[in-house]
């Protein structure tokens, strides 16, 4: 197929991220020779799609269960996956069959906890059907499942076989949820990649235009990022950290919001809070600060928070798993596309940081 790039992403095991159209024929041509059936999971927005998989796949000689989840967060519970592997075992699933994940980033995450348990690992394809999936979730090979007590806290490393990102599915997503997932889009362009900014700068509707050229050469740019940072740091033990800008506080205020907030929201305004945080600390310059503002501003983005819940948010980040030994560690930029950490800045600092981004 003469469209479809290919990203290769290095590391213990390694897989290509294909991007294209039309591409749903390629899940079958991603899959091991050894697969005779397998199980694709997917929420009901994508239940038309998933049945054109399933005969794409048939007509390859496949056996196909389909596993209809529930949509977003309710997926990720261990109800939905004993569901799946339930599913599995009444089939007689073997390790040489395979998973395919057919969603967002929580139908992702999920698939891929699935794969990664039953038999202790089976191939596992990724098909990611939203902005946020095809340029962060799944790639990486985090999966994983929430419990009562909070988001993401059972899970593996678990790299998939291959990523299949069919740009035309996102011709079905709903707006507010293309325009959520740009709060990663745009921390891509500040850590790593500034002609992302430009391109949001130019045209915004060209830029978030889910048929256009311009938003796949973005998905692109966002995917080989992810790939580098996740190629050299699978296990998220130095590298990778850069990709939590904006997340400190903004895994904070999802907390705070009892996940009411989108990600993407969240996270914008974390970046704000990290941008205003960097220049008071003598770092980043008032007009790369501007420019967050701007730009976030321009996708709808959230860039202010309510000034009464600072204590709240400080004793949440303080709890965060990424904190180390009690020390809050924030992701900052020297500059566009030079992230660095700040290790326990003072309070006055943080506090100063966060009355600039408050409403
Ligand atoms: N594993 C990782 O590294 C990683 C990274 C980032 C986020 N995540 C996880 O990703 C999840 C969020 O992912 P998300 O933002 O994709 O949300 P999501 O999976 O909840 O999907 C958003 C909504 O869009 C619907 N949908 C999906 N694709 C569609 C399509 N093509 N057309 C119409 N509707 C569609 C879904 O059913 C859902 O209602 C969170 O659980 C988060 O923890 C994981």
């Amino acid at each position: 197929m003469s469209d479809l790039t290919r990203i290769t992403v290095t590391g213990p095991e390694a897989y290509d991220v294909l991007v294209g159209r039309a591409l749903l024929t390629e899940v079958g041509n991603s899959l091991p020779k050894t697969v005779a059936k397998v199980l694709v999971i997917h929420p009901s927005a994508l239940s038309v799609s998933a049945n054109v998989l399933r005969d794409e796949l048939q007509g390859r000689g496949l056996e196909v269960l389909l596993a209809e989840v529930p949509d977003s967060e309710e997926a990720k519970r261990v109800e939905v996956a004993a569901f799946c592997w339930e599913v599995m075992g009444k089939s007689d699933f073997t390790r040489t069959d395979a998973v395919i994940g057919f969603g967002g980033g929580a139908t992702t995450d999920l698939a891929g906890f699935v794969a990664a348990t039953w038999l202790r690992g089976v191939p596992l394809i990724q098909v990611p059907t939203t902005l946020l999936g095809m340029v962060d979730a799944a790639i990486g090979g985090k999966t994983g499942i929430n419990t009562a007590e909070g988001k993401n806290l059972v899970g593996a490393f678990y790299a998939p076989t291959a990523v299949v990102c069919d740009l035309d599915t996102l011709l079905t997503l709903p707006r507010n949820e293309l325009l959520a997932s740009f709060g990663e889009v745009v921390k891509y362009g500040f850590i790593a990649d500034e002609q992302i900014l430009h391109f949001l700068e130019e045209d915004v509707a060209a830029a978030t235009d889910p048929a256009g050229p311009v938003l796949r050469d973005i998905i692109e740019r966002s995917i080989r990022i992810k790939a580098r940072v996740v190629s050299e740091d699978f296990k998220e033990s130095g590298l990778r950290e850069i990709l939590n800008y904006g997340h400190t506080l903004g895994h904070a205020i999802e907390h705070t919001e009892r996940y009411q907030w989108r990600h993407g929201a969240a996270i914008s305004v974390g970046m704000m809070f990290v941008a205003e945080l960097a220049h008071l600390a003598g770092k980043l310059d008032e007009a790369t600060v501007q420019r967050h503002r701007r730009i976030l501003d321009s996708l709808g983005l959230p860039t202010t928070y309510k000034v009464d819940r600072w204590q709240q948010l400080l004793a949440t980040m303080q709890r965060d798993k990424k904190s180390r030994a009690g020390q809050l560690r924030f992701v900052v930029l020297d500059r566009i596309g030079k992230p660095s950490i700040l290790t326990a800045p003072a309070p006055e600092l943080l506090f100063a940081s966060f009355q600039a981004v408050c409403e």
